[in-house]
């Protein structure tokens, strides 16, 4: 058990069922597991159980769990200046936005700060409805954007029904996602071409003009690593272009490492407008997220008002710990790491894994950014669990997660399929250590198999 642990696991279980209202849960159905510490790619419980977390928590903690230095910068900060309003210049918000603006792509160089993700969706949607003088905004099925008003709004999963009727102005798409295409296409190719034409087709009958921002998640997140196919997000830079409407790529599951790239459109080599990002800036050590701004968006506020703020924003503790993340990045290697891992360990064995288990129907992934999608039969392609299926229909997922956790492997799961998510840091032998556990917990997910290959 770790060193310092304030309360014994029976006065940190009775103050939380007492007292902790948790997200997106009925709160008598929960159990959640007391934790007593964390280090580099584990955490542990309070009787001594280490998990390796192959969720890296909420896909956010990228440089791992206490790194040294990002916690002994932190402390420094803590100890000089741990707040002052928004309206001052301080060197380490200074710091922070240099850093951001130098690896983000083109003119993409001024960042404003906000406290996580939801916040960096919520302004960036305002930002471009004020440059444009716009108001709606394309928003894709399968995607997460956040719980605030605004980002549940452009959010595309069923996290959004019970907050309808919600803000209006938002036209929902479908993106590429081959294995269940809604364009009937048998190639990536087909694939992307078609789902680019659906779009033109939808701004065509929307009204070009009427149409601020395209918004999207370079690689979707939780609703399945959806990884774009080749063409897919130059397709949309070239629609925005043509139309005068605003890309919003939203990289706060998919920046700071996570597809083995500092944001993932570095990937495809595409410049949105505007980049959202939170999570992997630094780890989630202090909350911080943002939107990183082009030239001419930023410009539109040189004369005018940006009406939009928040009393944490660029708060010094945060951007201490995003400069220092971002440096031990450059210092430790770790974007090339996370890129290795995902060419020469996570998918090949993955791939190893698809082989060997019949409810594997698709690996996708890049990065440290991977999901296994489980079926009961290859050739349906029927999910191992129906769409957001939850107690006695998503037994078979939450069996496999069990599994998972008795073997000392904490997974991320969602709907019908389980993500390999770890952290970046996570050594090439720890993440074969974990691809050995889910070898053992997919036999879980085989005996619900139907398939006449079975
Ligand atoms: C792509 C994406 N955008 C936005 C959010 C919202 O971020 P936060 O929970 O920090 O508000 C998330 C969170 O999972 C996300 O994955």
């Amino acid at each position: 058990m770790g060193g310092d642990v304030r309360a014994t696991e029976e006065q940190v279980r009775a103050d939380d069922r007492a007292h902790v209202f948790h997200s997106w849960s009925a709160q008598g159905l929960i159990d959640p597991l007391p934790i007593a510490s964390a280090e580099g790619s584990h955490f542990t419980d309070y009787s001594g159980k280490r998990y390796l977390d192959f969720s890296s928590q909420l896909v956010n903690v990228n440089i791992g769990y206490q790194h040294p230095k990002l916690v002994a910068a932190i402390q420094e900060q803590a100890a000089r200046l741990t707040t002052i309003a928004p309206g001052f210049a301080n060197d380490a918000r200074s710091e922070a936005a240099r850093l951001i603006a130098g690896l983000a792509p083109g003119d993409l160089d001024k960042v404003f700060f906000t406290n996580a993700g939801a916040e960096a969706v919520e302004n960036a949607l305002r930002l471009a409805r004020l440059h444009t003088g716009r108001h709606k905004v394309m928003a894709a099925y399968r995607s997460y954007h956040g719980a605030t008003a605004g980002a549940i709004a452009v959010t595309g999963d069923p996290r959004r029904w019970a907050s309808e009727p919600s803000t209006p102005g938002v036209v929902r798409y479908w993106g590429p996602y081959l294995y269940r295409s809604a364009f009937h296409a048998q190639t990536q190719e087909e694939e992307s071409a078609r789902a680019l034409q659906h779009l033109r087709d939808l701004i065509m009958v929307e009204g070009p003009s009427t149409i601020a921002a395209i918004l999207l998640e370079t690689v979707v997140g939780t609703n399945g690593v959806l990884v774009p196919p080749p063409g897919y997000l130059q397709g949309i830079r070239d629609i925005c272009d043509e139309h005068g409407i605003v890309m919003i790529a939203d990289e706060v599951m998919a920046g700071f490492g996570r597809c083995g790239e500092w944001f993932g459109v570095d990937h495809w080599g595409v410049t949105p407008d505007l980049i959202t990002f939170a999570k992997g800036v630094n780890s989630g050590y202090v909350p911080l997220g943002g939107v990183v701004i082009s030239a001419p968006i930023a410009q539109t506020f040189d004369q005018r008002v940006y009406p939009g703020g928040l009393t944490y924003s660029g708060h010094p503790l945060a951007c201490a710990s995003a400069v220092a993340s971002i440096n031990i990045f450059k210092e430790e290697g770790i974007i090339e790491h996370a890129r290795a891992l995902g060419d020469d360990v996570i998918g090949p064995g993955l791939g190893e894994l698809a082989e060997r288990h019949p409810s594997v129907g698709e690996v996708r992934g890049l990065g440290v950014f991977w999901a296994l999608e489980l079926v009961r039969d290859r050739h349906t392609r029927e999910p191992l669990v129906p769409f957001n299926a939850s107690g006695a229909d998503a037994k078979p997922m939450t069996d496999f997660a069990a599994a998972c956790k008795a073997r000392g492997l904490w997974p991320f799961t969602h709907f019908n399929r389980t993500h390999v998510v770890p952290p970046c840091t996570t050594t090439a032998e720890e993440v074969r250590e974990g691809l050995a556990i889910l070898d053992e917990a997919l036999d879980v997910a085989d005996s619900h198999y139907t398939g006449a290959d079975a």
